[in-house]
């Protein structure tokens, strides 16, 4: 009898496909699932150097994170806390347009400090950020977009204009060069001042470039509010023209006249899948959050202030309490506080809802590492999609709810031999309780961990049990 690594042993295994649970012991050897033993009748006596009860939890591929900003606190903090501790195996890092590397350390302008300060910036190229990983792993895989802002910034002297004919030339050098090095895609956020003015055309250029290397396009779109359908069309007409791959990144419907408008994008989605290759992600919540911008104030109910380099003492107040009691309009309590960050409320549940329930869609958090206090989709997205959204309301199986966060979200972005338990495949796993499994950290208090996450694998290592990251550090930048 071969003595194995690992057992986990008497678990219920739900395998990222979608596929209906079953009982099962998954053995593992160094980093690799290396046998599936279903238990249809009698218990098996397997050997191993280390047996982990699994008995009465699941058992599920470890939860990719579709939308991440962890460019840097992949470095900062390689334990990786607010992801480990709810499952987290892999982040997509790079989205919005906005990507640590390649970049020389320069002056940054928003919303590039939503991932870090100029001298964070210090990553020419996308192999000198991915072999820093590779020396100084941390907890955690990964796998990276790059960003068109980060191109932009890196190429032009200003960003309010479209980019000429010289410049398009050398971001496609540039993107084609880190597509060699193992970029997994493009992102862009057009609805940022750094590329709002980057035509459609410039974008469909540059995307044209992923085509070869098999890789996605993703973007945080022009608009998510009273033009939300235009950006859909946009986006469609930007993967059918490169013909690409493309992801709509955290789809959501903004601003209460907009309301309901997801009824419209979802179909619009489904209608162009026919035709050409589109998915999106979803984060659980009806607020968003970004650098503080009036535009995004303007259609908000209520605005929280996460982070401000001038008035740090603000972080966690309303805007319009600040406003009134600084006796200013909330245009100069914005200027006032600026370079800031804020949470909106401006989604509704409706929407929220629709767009989770729809089959494609990926669960990212969107999580803010770096802010002081947080949006809590950083510590509580996945945990809140399987124990709210799935146990307490129903909207899908927990079956359906785990292939959003492993099986889908890998083949979308090609992450390979993950995502799914299958012989052969990467032992990147998460343990947890379907009775208790809740996100706990909440607007007042962002950064709590889950309850329910019994255990978290990596690589074949584990990195979270006993509700506390490990000393482990198995995670590997993936090349695509
Ligand atoms: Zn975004
Ligand atoms: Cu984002």
């Amino acid at each position: 009898m071969t003595r194995h690594h690992k057992v986990l042993h008497n678990a219920t295994v739900i395998d990222g496909t979608g596929a209906k649970r079953y009982r099962a012991s998954v053995c593992i050897d160094s980093d690799r699932i290396t046998d599936i033993v279903q238990h249809d009748t009698a218990m098996p006596v397997l050997e191993a150097d280390q047996v982990i009860d699994a008995s009465g939890l699941v058992l599920a591929p470890g939860f990719i994170d579709a939308h991440t900003h962890d460019d840097l606190l992949l470095l900062k903090s390689p334990d990786m806390l607010p992801k480990a501790s709810q499952g987290v195996t892999t982040v997509v890092t790079g989205n919005c347009g906005i990507s640590l590397a390649p970049m020389q350390s320069r002056k940054i302008v928003p919303p590039f400090d939503l991932i870090g300060d100029d001298s964070d910036f210090a990553y020419p190229s996308l192999s000198q950020y991915a072999e820093r990983l590779d020396d100084t792993p941390a907890s955690l895989n990964s796998v990276m977009l790059t960003g068109h802002s980060t191109l932009r910034l890196e190429t032009m002297d200003r960003l309010d204009r479209a980019a000429s004919r010289a410049e398009i030339a050398t971001m496609a050098h540039r993107l084609e060069k880190s597509l060699k090095e193992g970029a997994c895609g493009m992102s862009t956020g057009l609805a940022y001042p750094t590329a709002s003015h980057a035509p459609t055309t410039e974008i469909i250029e540059l995307a044209t470039v992923l085509r070869d290397f098999g890789a996605v396009y993703t973007s945080h779109m022009r608009d998510e509010e009273d033009h939300l359908l235009d950006a859909v069309e946009e986006t469609l007409q930007i993967g059918r023209e490169a013909d690409v791959p493309v992801v709509i990144s955290h789809h959501k419907a903004c601003g209460r006249h907009n309301w309901g408008k997801t009824r419209q994008s979802v179909a619009m989605i489904e209608q162009a899948r026919a035709t050409q290759r589109v998915d999106l992600d979803v984060y659980p919540y009806t607020a968003s959050s970004t650098v503080l911008l009036a535009e995004f104030v303007a259609r908000s109910e209520k605005v929280m202030i996460t982070w401000s380099k001038s008035q740090p003492d603000c972080s966690g107040r309303d805007l319009a309490d600040l406003a009134t009691e600084w006796d200013l309009t909330i245009g100069d309590a914005i200027d006032k506080l600026n370079p800031a960050g804020a949470i909106y409320h401006q989604m509704d549940d409706e929407d929220l809802h629709r767009v989770m329930q729809y089959a494609p869609s990926m669960i990212g958090s969107d999580g803010l590492p770096k802010d002081e206090r947080p949006h809590p989709r950083l510590w509580g997205t996945f945990p809140r999609v399987l124990g709210h959204y799935c146990r307490e309301l129903g909207l899908f199986t927990l079956e359906d709810a785990v292939a959003k966060m492993t099986g889908k979200t890998a083949s979308v972005f090609g992450i390979k031999q993950r995502g799914t338990i299958s012989v052969g495949n990467y032992a990147d796993l998460v343990m947890f309780n379907a009775d208790t499994i809740i996100d706990r950290a909440t607007y007042d208090h962002p950064t709590e961990t889950s309850a329910g996450i019994e255990m978290v694998m990596v690589n074949g290592d584990i990195v979270y049990g006993g509700s506390q990251t490990t000393d482990a550090r198995p995670g590997r930048f993936i090349r695509h």
